[in-house]
């Protein structure tokens, strides 16, 4: 079995970006560009390693940590690359070459180009053809030539190489400075080229406009509303030590409960709370009156379902919930997973985190006389739903 390596070109500043941090900082949906590139390519080889702009080293050791090695970018992207080719381990037979910058290029895109280096082949590149027609032009802005587009194509990344082609490519980089690609430096010693076909998603992030097809492509778009909100809850504990306690949408044996309308589940009420501060539709009270028979005695997963039905109803998705539990007891670790799940279903499979803290003997919580939770939500209402991206041959 063929060892693989993939190298990262991050290391370019992003100038035509604008952004004041290097480009593959910049964020995408929540996440760097680098780390779409890296989580895209990183299942299909043995090693990452990703060429960083100098002075920003340690923020990309931070992302990555063990999982990938980073060295100091060159003045040009191939620069970069040939830094980068240097600690690479000794036993990898293929690099797989990919631009920071096409941040959204697929794990299937890598995939095929991996598996025509399996086949065989020594230099590997995607491409799609090419839709306008191009013009060569000299320095005074006249046409010099129109050469046929049918022949044409716009070369993406991942790019493959077995390891000793592009080490030898790099060899020849003196005689081509300002390559753009590698295989440009593979073509130079008069080696096989193969171009496969490319995809619409890979395209390469180069100004804002680009970064805005990016979220398109991804069904989101700048004028997307997201919205963050905030909920506490506390409850005393009963002085009836029958009463059961019901938190996270959980019931805890051996617990007392505590006193309330509804069944006290803190964890439950201050994520409702969350969700309708976040959409702006008043709080757990305004909504679920304490007059309103319907919800006397309900359980935090009932109250749970309607928030988020009403959310939803208002026109919001919710892309996160967190919930931090404050009390001296029960002891949430053992059944963290099961909260997590048990929230999570209520509200309709949202991705849920659940953590728990004491509060130093102090307050309510801290004197143990009962128990307390502060959540968070995070909602987004959509401009562009779904987006088909298919290959735009
Ligand atoms: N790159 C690099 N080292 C450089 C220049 C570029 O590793 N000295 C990387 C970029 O980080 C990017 C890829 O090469 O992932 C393609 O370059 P480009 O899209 O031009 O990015 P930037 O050079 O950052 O953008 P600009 O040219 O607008 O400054
Ligand atoms: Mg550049």
């Amino acid at each position: 079995m063929a060892r693989t390596a993939a190298i990262i070109a991050a290391a370019g500043s992003g100038e035509r970006l604008g952004s004041k941090i290097p480009k593959a900082l910049v964020q995408l949906a929540g996440r760097t560009l680098i780390e779409h590139a890296f989580s895209s390519i990183s299942p299909l080889v043995d090693e990452v390693v990703i060429a960083a702009p100098a002075d920003y080293e340690e923020s990309f050791r931070n992302l990555f940590g063990e999982s990938a090695k980073v060295v100091t970018g060159g003045a040009t992207r191939s620069t970069s690359i040939a830094h980068a080719l240097e600690v690479v381990s000794p036993n990898i037979d293929f690099i797989v070459v990919h631009d920071a910058a096409r941040a959204l290029a697929s794990t299937s895109l890598a995939a095929r180009v991996i598996e025509a280096l399996n086949d065989g082949e020594v230099a590997v590149i995607p491409a799609l053809p090419v839709v306008d027609t191009i013009k060569s032009i000299n320095s005074d802005g006249y046409v010099t030539l129109t050469p046929d587009r049918t022949n044409l194509r716009a070369v993406q990344t991942p790019q493959g190489f077995t390891r000793q082609i592009l080490n030898r490519a790099h060899q020849g980089l003196d005689r081509n400075p300002d390559a753009t690609d590698d295989a440009a430096l593979v073509e130079s010693l008069g080696e096989k080229v193969k171009v496969i076909e490319g995809e619409s998603r890979a395209l390469k992030i180069t100004t804002s406009d680009d970064l805005e097809r990016a979220m398109v492509i991804l069904g989101l778009s700048q004028s997307d509303e997201v919205r963050s909100g905030v909920g506490v809850d506390a409850h005393a504990f009963s002085s009836d030590p029958h009463r059961k306690l019901h938190l996270a949408c959980l019931e805890w044996a051996g617990e007392v409960g505590v006193d309330g309308h509804s069944d006290g589940d803190v964890a439950a009420h201050a994520i409702c709370d969350a969700l309708f501060s976040a959409a702006a539709l008043g709080d757990l009270g305004s909504n679920f009156g304490v007059d309103d028979p319907r919800y006397a005695g309900a359980s935090g997963a009932t109250l749970l379902r309607e928030a988020s039905n009403r959310v939803k109803a208002s026109g919001f998705e919710i892309l996160n919930v967190s919930v931090q539990i404050v009390g001296n007891r029960p002891k949430l670790s053992p059944r963290r997973r099961e909260a997590i799940s048990a929230l999570s279903i209520a509200l309709g499979g949202v991705e849920v985190s659940v953590s728990a803290t004491t509060t130093d003997g102090l307050g309510l919580t801290g004197e143990g006389r009962g128990i307390g939770a502060t959540a968070t939500a995070l909602l987004i209402k959509r401009a562009v739903r779904s987006v088909n991206v298919g290959s735009n041959t």
